[in-house]
């Protein structure tokens, strides 16, 4: 399941034929990924299951809800009957539905005709949004361009409708940077907490050094598509404000991002 994290896309290509071989699938979490493309095919066009999310704050949204390309003809049957209550077929008489069969176990995980009906107006508007979120990431990469001790967390333009714009703070600094962004009223966040590091996968968590290395480090930027290319030169200004404040001012106690930390499992937890 890779998870195509800030709208880029995935070259699976040379993956694909090695797990097909021994029997397993790739199911694509292109939540953040509608419109970017591998080069010839757009995500959702590359033959895996791929998930589309439609909820409020992505490129397309339906207000809430998603999709699921399947890729074969029985996949798409099976997922038309689990989406709808297990329902395969309407006896339709005079027009009217006068009953239905029911052919197996099935959920009630369609979208709403409202929420379809806002995701086809949205629809519409998709090629107005695709530029804008690649012209702000653009407006970002050139305005954070030279802050020092920041690196910007690159992806490919040409290829990508971003979803968000992380950089990478050192980790001694970034909950203080956060903390003062946030004090600003700049809409910062940490994208995302670890799951094995949740209380909920305690249980199977192993240690992932790597990923909590970077995860100590990263911050997104506020980005949506109504943002003017000012407003993001008022982020980088308070950023670069923000990480001079935090050098020269250490941290003292412990900050939000701390508390979240503390879901850490414990020695004896890590090892099972
Ligand atoms: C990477 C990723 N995957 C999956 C989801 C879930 O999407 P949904 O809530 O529409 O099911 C999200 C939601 O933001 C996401 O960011």
């Amino acid at each position: 399941m890779p998870v195509l994290y800030g709208g880029r896309a995935v070259h699976l290509a040379g993956l694909r034929e090695h797990l097909t071989a021994r029997g397993i699938a790739i199911v694509e979490d292109a939540a953040h990924a509608f419109g970017s493309d591998t080069g010839p095919h757009r995500v959702g066009a590359t033959g895996d299951l791929t998930c589309f999310s439609f909820d409020a704050i992505k490129a397309l949204t339906c207000g809430d809800g998603g999709a699921v390309i399947p890729r074969t003809p029985g996949e798409a049957a099976t997922l038309r009957r689990t989406r709808a209550l297990g329902i395969t077929s309407s006896r339709i008489q005079r027009g009217q539905t006068v009953s239905y069969t029911v052919d197996g176990a099935g959920f009630r995980y369609h979208l709403s005709t409202l929420h379809a009906a806002i995701g086809r107006a949205q629809l519409a508007r998709f090629p107005e949004m695709d530029l804008r979120r690649r012209a702000l990431w653009s407006t970002y990469a050139a305005a954070l361009d030279g802050i020092e001790d920041i690196s910007l967390v690159d992806l490919d333009i040409a290829h990508t409708v971003p979803f968000n714009c992380t950089i990478l703070v050192p980790a001694p600094l970034r909950d203080e940077v956060h903390t003062r962004l946030r004090a600003a009223e700049i809409a910062v966040g940490v994208h995302y907490p670890l799951n094995h590091l949740q209380p909920a996968f305690t249980q199977w968590a192993d240690p992932l050094p790597r990923s909590e290395a970077l995860w100590r480090q990263i911050l997104t930027l506020p980005f949506h598509p109504d943002m003017t290319d000012n407003d993001v030169h008022t982020v980088a200004s308070a950023l670069r404000r923000a990480l001079r404040l935090a050098a020269d001012s250490p941290q003292s106690g412990p900050t939000a991002l701390d508390q979240e930390r503390d879901h850490r499992p414990r020695p004896a937890d890590a090892s099972r």
